[in-house]
């Protein structure tokens, strides 16, 4: 058998056995009452089923597309003395750049790990509501890419400029997905990296829409776009946290380990400032200084992270009982618990 065979063997007990996964037992239907509720209510919460605001009317080219005080140079003399309209073709950029690492997280990571557990790629997993629930997940994320490509079009549109995407490298969470997966030998290292970058980026993706939803002076295209994205990410979350502990409960130590490390990794590469899309972006636009300006601020550690809310992966990994056993520096959420 190679490492890309998955099939399924019986012992004595009717336990079924997946190479490298602990063996489950087929015929207990139980369902989780989380997951059932959530499959329940879908078409009357999701955003795929409501009707589509009018993104045009909602324009306003007075507004910023994105907020100046998350530039991570935002106080920088290089930035602060750039011409206003620079200024606000770079934070047009930022919007361009969020909505493709969106879009990434998406199709390269959230996609493809429900795709998996629909697939049965875990033991146990994908059944019943679980795998209703997981169907109305991929739909409502295909739909969030179509909303952020969308809104992309729309500023590309409003402000007659290309702001094309291939300038942009894939996102730091994408490459470090795909990085890591490459490394791996086995087929349930790839599968549970795959996992593990799903769970922090559904349970962390709130954090990060957050930081545009909610914001009273940006473009209203673009925080409406956030908040109807992170009306089914708050339902995404919980269906990842209980995938999360019904796959770590059944795994055995080395894997239990490993997936601890990934949701690490993963985390790691989540909350992360893009240095790397900010640096094609600034010589796009030819910005003078920028190699120095973001030398400046990569060597202060404070601005190395862009989202700081880490309370949902913080309370999954409480409930998991694993917080003594990663080492991440949780800052508030330590202070939350
Ligand atoms: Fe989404
Ligand atoms: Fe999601």
């Amino acid at each position: 058998m190679t490492n890309n065979d998955i099939s399924l063997r019986t012992d004595a007990d009717g336990l079924v056995h997946l190479p490298g996964l602990p063996s489950f037992d087929p015929t207990d239907i139980a369902e989780n009452a989380v997951i059932s509720r959530l499959a329940g209510n879908w078409r009357r919460r999701a955003t795929v089923k409501r009707d589509e605001p009018d993104l045009d009317a909602l324009f306003d080219a007075d507004r910023a597309d994105y907020p100046e005080r998350i530039i991570p140079f935002r106080d920088h003399p290089t930035w602060q003395a750039l011409p206003d309209e620079l200024r606000s073709r770079l934070l047009s950029w930022a919007w361009i750049a969020y909505n493709r690492h969106t879009v990434l997280a998406e199709q390269r990571v959230a996609n493809p790990a429900f795709a998996l557990v629909m697939e049965g790629e875990f033991p146990g997993l994908g059944e019943h509501d679980m795998e209703i629930a997981l169907a109305q997940a991929m739909v409502d994320e295909q739909y969030h890419s179509l909303m952020h490509i969308s809104a992309s079009a729309l500023t590309r549109r409003k402000r007659k400029h290309a702001f094309p995407d291939r300038v942009l490298p894939d996102s730091h969470t994408a490459r470090t997905h795909q990085l890591l997966r490459a490394q791996w030998t086995e087929r349930w290292q790839r599968s549970l990296t795959t996992l593990a970058f799903a769970t922090v980026s559904e349970i962390s993706i709130n954090a990060y829409l957050d930081l545009l939803a909610d914001d009273p002076d940006i473009q209203v295209v673009n925080s409406t776009t956030a908040r109807l994205h992170n009306r089914d990410e708050y339902c995404h979350a919980s269906i990842s946290d209980e995938m999360a502990k019904l796959v770590y409960d059944v795994l055995d130590a080395d894997k239990r380990r490993f997936f601890l490390d990934m949701l690490v990794a993963g985390l790691d590469a989540f909350v992360a400032t893009d240095y790397a899309s900010w640096t094609a972006i600034l010589a796009a636009e030819q910005v003078p200084g920028a190699d120095r300006m973001i030398a400046d601020v990569q060597a202060d550690k404070s601005s190395s992270r862009l989202v700081r809310d880490y309370t949902g992966l913080h309370s999954l990994m409480s409930e998991m009982d694993v917080l003594g056993e990663v080492d991440f520096d949780w800052g508030l959420a330590e202070v939350k618990k």
